[in-house]
C-alpha cells in the first residue's frame, strides 16, 4: 500500500517520504498526536488499513473496517496561535472535496462542519485536533480523515445503513484507494501552503460546497435541541443560525452538532 501511494506522488513531493502505513491501529489521530509530541515534522502522514478505535467529533466513533476505507491523519505545524486555526476543519473538508473529485470524479457536499456527504448520506468525516504547549501556544495540529470507499450497503452495520454511503455506492464504480490517498495527501499539502493566507478564498469555496447553508436545521447542544435556519458560514467557519424569534447566533463546531429537520442532513 505504501509504495503504491508513493508511486502516485512525484518523487519531489515534500511529503512523499513522510508517509507511514500500518495494518491496524486504534486510531491514526492518536498515533499522529503521539508522533507530533515527539517532534515528527509537518507532513508526517499516518495511514491505516483498519482502526479499532476510530474516533469522530464529539466523542463519536468512526466505523473503520479493513480494506474498505481510507483512514489517514496528517501532522501540520502552522506558525500561528491556536485562535488563528478556527477554519482548519473547513479547509480540510474543502481540500478533501478536491481530492475526491480528482480521484473518484464526483464532488461530495459538506455537511457543516466536517462531514463529506453524498445525496444526504455520510461519505466521510474529519477530526481536527490541536496540540498545545504548556504555555497554551500551538505546538501542532493533527487532521484526521476517514472516507468510506468500497462498502456495499450491507457492509455497514445496520444502524449506519440509513445514513452512510461509500464512493462505490455514490459513483457506481471502484475508486483505487492508493490513488485517492495520494490525491488527499497532495490536497492537504496545498492546503497547508495557503492555510494562513488563503482563508477568505477557501471559505468562499467552502460555502459553495456546504449543503447545510439555506436549510432548516435542528441545533443540538448538550441535552437541548432547537430549530433554526442555517443562514451562512462566517469568516472563521462558524455557522450563522437564525431562530424563529428572529434572533441570530453564530455557533462554533466544538459545542454543537446540527441535524436536518427530517434526518441526518
Ligand atoms: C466524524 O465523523 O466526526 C469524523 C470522523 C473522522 C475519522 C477519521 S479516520 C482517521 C482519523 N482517525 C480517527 O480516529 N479519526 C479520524
Amino acid at each position: 500500500m505504501l509504495s503504491e501511494v508513493q508511486a502516485h506522488l512525484p518523487i519531489s513531493h515534500p511529503w512523499r517520504e513522510r508517509i507511514h502505513f500500518f495494518q491496524c491501529v486504534p486510531s491514526t489521530n492518536d498515533l499522529a498526536k503521539e508522533l507530533a509530541r515527539k517532534d515528527a515534522p509537518e507532513g508526517t502522514v499516518i495511514l491505516a488499513d483498519r482502526q479499532t478505535g476510530g474516533r469522530g467529533r464529539l466523542g463519536r466513533s468512526f466505523h473503520s473496517p479493513s480494506g474498505m476505507g481510507i483512514y489517514m491523519s496528517v501532522i501540520l505545524r502552522p506558525k500561528c496561535q491556536p485562535s488563528e486555526l478556527m477554519h482548519l476543519t473547513c479547509a480540510t473538508a474543502q481540500a478533501m472535496c478536491d481530492a475526491v473529485e480528482r480521484a473518484a470524479s464526483i464532488r461530495p457536499g459538506i455537511k457543516w462542519i466536517n462531514d463529506l456527504v453524498w445525496q444526504k448520506k455520510k461519505l466521510g468525516g474529519i477530526l481536527t485536533e490541536l496540540i498545545l504547549t504548556p504555555a497554551g501556544d500551538l505546538d501542532s495540529a493533527v487532521v484526521g480523515i476517514g472516507i468510506n470507499c468500497s462498502q456495499a450497503a450491507e457492509d455497514f452495520p445496520p444502524e449506519l445503513r440509513p445514513i452512510a454511503t461509500s464512493l462505490l455506492l455514490a459513483s457506481g464504480r471502484k475508486t483505487d484507494r492508493t490513488t485517492l490517498c495520494a490525491a488527499m495527501i497532495d490536497a492537504l499539502y496545498s492546503m497547508s501552503e495557503t492555510l494562513l493566507t488563503g482563508r477568505e478564498v477557501m471559505l468562499e469555496r467552502y460555502r459553495r460546497d456546504c449543503v447545510t447553508i439555506g436549510q432548516d436545521v435542528i441545533l443540538l447542544r448538550g441535552n437541548s435541541s432547537v430549530e433554526a435556519y442555517a443562514a451562512g458560514v462566517d469568516d472563521t467557519g462558524g455557522l450563522i443560525l437564525r431562530f424563529p424569534s428572529g434572533e441570530t447566533e453564530t455557533v462554533q463546531s466544538g459545542e454543537v452538532s446540527v441535524r436536518g429537520m427530517f434526518g441526518y442532513i
